[in-house]
């Protein structure tokens, strides 16, 4: 089995980058889709639209791509005996919190598709800016790989 990933292991890593791309780029889209609802109040129609939009968003791309990378990273992490690697075990810890950011924020947009207004705009924008920071010390972790 880990002869077999390490023989396609460009076609893991291409993967692996071409969906933690779409996952980040989901997770910058849904705190402003959520700030778009803001506009609407509790149970009217444009909430309505903008709950059919998160719904999309998080079945369609945010899930699926978090599931993916997910997969071809451990995938990865096998075939070339990662796990010992300090530098994953960091780059691990970063991902489990960008992973509890996700299921916190579709959580959150489920309690607006209800009704419920939990965040403020300015909490939205603020939490907006948690993966692009998490991304620049995975990314930096994974072309370094410091220890
Ligand atoms: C979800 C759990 C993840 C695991 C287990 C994982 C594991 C790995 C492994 C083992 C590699 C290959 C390193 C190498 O061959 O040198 C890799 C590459 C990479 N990972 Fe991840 N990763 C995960 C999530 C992420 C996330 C969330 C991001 C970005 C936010 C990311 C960005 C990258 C990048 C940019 C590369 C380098 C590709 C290259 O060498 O060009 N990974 N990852």
């Amino acid at each position: 089995m880990q002869e077999l990933l390490s023989s396609i292991y460009l076609f893991l890593k291409s993967g692996h980058v071409i969906f933690m791309v779409f996952w980040l780029a989901g997770l910058f889209m849904l705190p402003r889709q959520c700030i778009y609802m803001l506009d609407h109040a509790p149970g009217s129609p444009g909430e309505a639209k903008w709950a059919e939009r998160m719904g999309k968003l998080r079945t369609i791309i945010l899930t699926p791509a978090m599931i993916i990378v997910w997969v071809l990273g451990l995938s990865m992490a096998y075939a070339h005996g990662h796990f010992s690697s300090g530098w994953l075990h960091a780059k691990l810890t970063l991902v489990l919190v960008l992973t509890g950011y996700h299921g916190w924020l579709v959580g959150q947009t489920k309690k607006m598709a209800r009704g419920e207004r939990p965040l403020s705009e300015k909490t939205l924008r603020m939490i907006g800016e948690v993966p692009g920071i998490l991304l620049i010390f995975v990314v930096l972790l994974v072309y370094f790989q410091p220890f």
